[in-house]
């Protein structure tokens, strides 16, 4: 038992008197993921107060993990205030949601107007807007940060994401860098990324881009299993070559490792989870956004519909009774095919990350946000889940020019889709020939054409929107004329009067 413990059964308040205020940084939430970031401060130099609601937590941790570090503890939420330097510099690493604001309720009559909370969870962005505004006006600074990459991420390098109250920047900086992954150029993944909710909208971006990546492996797994028929080890090998190259990446890595790992009967263990997906919901969270703010982000969308499609599993079991479709049967160059799927897993994930920022994009434009296009990218080399090589590419990409418009315009990143295409259409158009469904890869394929079309049906689309509804059209500039003028809102009668549509046409 803990010097701290045995006081506080003896009826000794350990925290009552007044206590040093010898902490850099405090952190609250004593989960696998608070006790590794907190070991990560102390790791680099910091004084680090540790406090958790069942204070039990707080003295396992002190008396284990925390032994001999630079880390002290707190057994009220008054105590935990008085441990910090100021001006207090608080995260909090709780689940998201309520228990942020009862923490945040807890701890303001213990602040003074300069101090900082942090919220390190997976917040949504609105609640970290509002939690800046309403902080702001009692001068406290909030930050609402992502954190990624884990556990593991958090003990030895997370990627930090932290926007909010700008004023609290200078005094977190140096933590938040300093325990922050490093890029392979030595640069911290942790810059500020902008207003209010800005952190964690980058956050929320960063895990729907990571559901994408995902479903794109999970279909390239697929094709190869069930189109060119190969073993599990062989696929996995396919994986560690891929990862040698324009994929080489965190997801693509554990993934070899994931189809390596066997069973203690000699049989991959993968084959034997239950294909029902679960999810938390921050890729939801994406996709709506995406929705509300009218960019297509299909990607994501795609993958998010992909894993509520593998949950309705007994809808599924009964559909492969009822519903027949073609029987995969490859014919061949097997290697070559497998190269193809490469260019096509590489070409979705381009436009997969061209997406993500065109929702960014957006983002600042619609809530008003300034955001560091090449820092965003920077925070997600190392560290995070989504890290890769190719997100080295992205940064030079928006370090070279920070208002360029879509990704796809970069020149790296036009030459790589072009190689790609060959390739990436083949892949597309076998597997629905084969009845294999690779949403991902298609969405991707479908958006590239798309995007790329000057003139697209959207035109008959706006027509049936006026036949049945008066919805009103535009005319294209090269077609206007007296009946049809440019830039006006046009209907016309399309039933009354046969041919002569012009007659009954007027401007709304
Ligand atoms: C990270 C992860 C992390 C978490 C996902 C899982 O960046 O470290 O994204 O935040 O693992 O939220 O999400 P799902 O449970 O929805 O797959």
């Amino acid at each position: 038992m803990s010097n701290q413990a045995v006081a506080r059964l003896a009826g000794i308040n350990v925290g009552s008197p007044a206590p040093h205020p010898s902490a850099d940084f405090g952190l609250i939430g004593l989960a696998v993921m608070g006790q590794n970031l907190i070991l990560n401060g102390a790791d680099k130099g910091f004084t680090v107060c540790a406090y958790n609601r069942t204070t039990s937590k707080v003295d396992r941790f002190l008396d284990n993990e925390a032994k001999g570090k630079s880390i002290v503890g707190a057994h009220s939420v008054e105590e935990f205030c008085a441990k910090l330097k100021k001006p207090r510099r608080i995260m909090l690493l709780v689940m998201a949601g309520k228990p942020v604001d009862d923490f945040i309720d807890a701890l303001l009559p213990h602040l003074e107007k300069g101090d900082i909370i942090i919220d390190g969870g997976n917040s949504h962005f609105p609640d970290s807007n509002r939690r800046t505004k309403a902080l702001a006006e009692k001068g406290i600074s909030f930050v609402g940060s992502g954190v990624s990459g884990g556990e593991e991420g958090a003990r030895y390098g997370p990627s930090l994401m932290p926007g909010g109250n700008e004023a609290a920047w200078p005094h977190i900086k140096d933590i938040f860098q300093s325990i922050a992954a490093k890029s392979d150029d030595g640069e911290p993944c942790c810059d500020w990324v902008g207003d209010e909710g800005a952190g964690h909208f980058i956050k929320m971006v960063h895990n729907g881009i990571e559901y994408g990546d995902m479903q794109l492996i999970c279909e390239a797994y697929d094709i190869m299993k069930r189109g060119l028929g190969m073993p599990v080890s062989e696929i996995a090998e396919v994986f560690a070559q891929w990862n040698n190259g324009v994929l080489d990446s965190f997801l693509i890595e554990i993934t070899r490792d994931v189809l390596r790992y066997n069973d203690d009967d000699g049989t991959p263990l993968v084959e034997k989870i239950l294909d029902q997906a679960g999810q938390k919901g921050t890729g939801k969270w994406t996709a709506i956004n995406s929705l509300d703010l009218g960019m297509p982000v299909t990607l994501i969308g795609e993958a998010v519909f992909a894993r509520c499609l593998s949950a309705i599993k007994p809808d599924r079991i009964r559909a492969s009774k009822l519903l027949g479709g073609p029987t995969p049967k490859f014919t061949g160059d097997k290697q070559a095919f497998i190269k193809d799927l490469e260019q096509a897993l590489y070409a979705s994930k381009i436009i997969s990350y061209a997406q993500g920022f065109m929702l960014i994009q957006e983002a600042a434009k619609e809530y008003g946000w300034k955001l560091n296009k090449p820092s965003i990218a920077l925070m997600w080399r190392g560290g995070c889940i989504i890290r890769s090589v190719f997100l080295k590419d992205i940064t030079n990409a928006y370090r070279t020019n920070p208002n360029l418009e879509n990704l796809l315009f970069d020149g790296f990143f036009n030459k790589a889709i072009h190689n790609a295409q060959d390739g990436w259409r083949n892949v597309v158009s076998k597997v629905a020939l084969w009845g294999i469904p690779a949403p991902a890869f298609s969405t991707a394929l479908s958006f590239y054409d798309g995007y790329r079309t000057e003139s697209l049906p959207a035109n008959l689309l706006q027509a049936q929107r006026d036949y049945f509804g008066a919805h009103t059209f535009r005319i294209k500039p090269e077609y206007a004329n007296n009946n049809f003028p440019e830039g006006k809102d046009i209907h016309v009668n399309w039933t009354g009067r046969g041919g002569n549509v012009s007659a009954s046409t007027y401007i709304a």
